[in-house]
């Protein structure tokens, strides 16, 4: 079998996706006849119908590799590619539409929406704690947390060079907890594997407390009520459905364990596969060693 491993890419999310990349294409050399360590770039639909790999396995991250464009490439070219499908990886790529599917599958999902960047930037569009984050987006990249009792909201928003679009997204923020659960989909259905509990160690869980080693602590399975556990556990097997993703997702929660809400922030249907990640982490949990992660993911690869 020849499988091409995707990495790299065009989105701000580049250096992850290089990282995840080279754990799976690592993984598989041994495991596969061939391994092939594809850098994407706008030039993939050439550069793959030459290759003619059996296989795609997609370790992009963010934009046009999570979105759907890849995705769409593949589709044409028929290269079976593990991960979501695009209508799946263009949807959940869209954290307000997915709120939307989640909350009419009756999943519960944070208040707040989207507001025109400079409006955000002026004035607090909602009470503060909020959260203020690109609408697609990943890894905490251009997420702001506006605490209780801020002068006033964040300008870095407003100001000239900010590429993440004209409109933000402005959530309550949720003290408590961040919690996340990766789910497999597999034949018989979607199965969730644990719950992780991350604490991150200054701040809060972004950019940097998420790759850098020690940057956060990880608790698995999560010390939580048995209720709240097994409700995060179902609802991240509901989420997987209702927005149609295959292979690997990964369900990201708050819960608040004064007033007991839990809330799904997003799935991630092209979840990282760093040496800090959390898929991998809760995968070897439960008996799955990252090789055999990676060889199930090429397994459940279709088109
Ligand atoms: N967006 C990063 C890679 C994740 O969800 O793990
Ligand atoms: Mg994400």
């Amino acid at each position: 079998l020849h499988v091409a491993v995707l990495m790299g890419g065009l989105s701000s999310e580049r250096e992850v996706s290089l990282s995840s990349g080279k754990g799976c294409a690592d993984a598989l050399e041994g495991q596969v006849a061939k391994v092939s360590r594809v850098d994407a770039g706008r030039d993939l639909a050439q550069v793959l119908a030459e290759l003619k790999p059996d296989v795609v396995l997609n370790a992009l991250h963010g934009e046009w590799g999570e979105d759907g464009c890849v995705q769409g490439i593949l589709e044409t070219l028929q290269i079976p590619y593990s991960h979501s499908g695009l209508l799946a990886s263009a949807l959940t790529m869209d954290k307000d539409k997915t709120k939307a599917v989640l909350r009419a599958a009756g999943v519960e999902v944070p208040g707040g929406g989207l507001f025109d960047r400079h409006e955000v930037a002026s004035r607090h569009v909602i009470p503060p704690p909020y959260v203020i984050k690109p609408n697609a987006e990943g890894s905490s990249v251009g997420v702001y947390l506006v605490p209780e009792g801020a002068n006033g909201p964040q300008a870095e928003v407003g100001a000239p060079d900010w590429t993440y679009g004209e409109e933000v997204m402005v959530e309550p923020y949720v003290p408590g907890k961040e919690l996340c659960v990766t789910v497999l989909g597999e034949a018989t259905g979607p199965r969730a594997l644990t719950v992780t509990d991350i604490t991150p160690v200054k701040g809060f869980y972004d950019y940097e407390a998420k790759y850098a080693p020690g940057g956060s602590v990880h608790k698995l399975p999560a010390d939580l009520p048995p209720a709240v556990f097994e409700r995060a556990m179902r609802e991240s097997e509901l989420a997987h459905r209702a927005l149609g993703c295959r292979g690997v997702s990964r369900s990201d929660f708050r819960y608040d364990d004064v007033k007991d809400v839990l809330v799904l922030l997003e799935v991630n249907t092209q979840p990282g596969m760093t040496p800090t990640s959390l898929v991998p982490e809760q995968a070897a949990y439960c008996g799955m060693a990252y090789k055999d992660l990676v060889r199930w993911m090429v397994e459940d690869a279709s088109c």
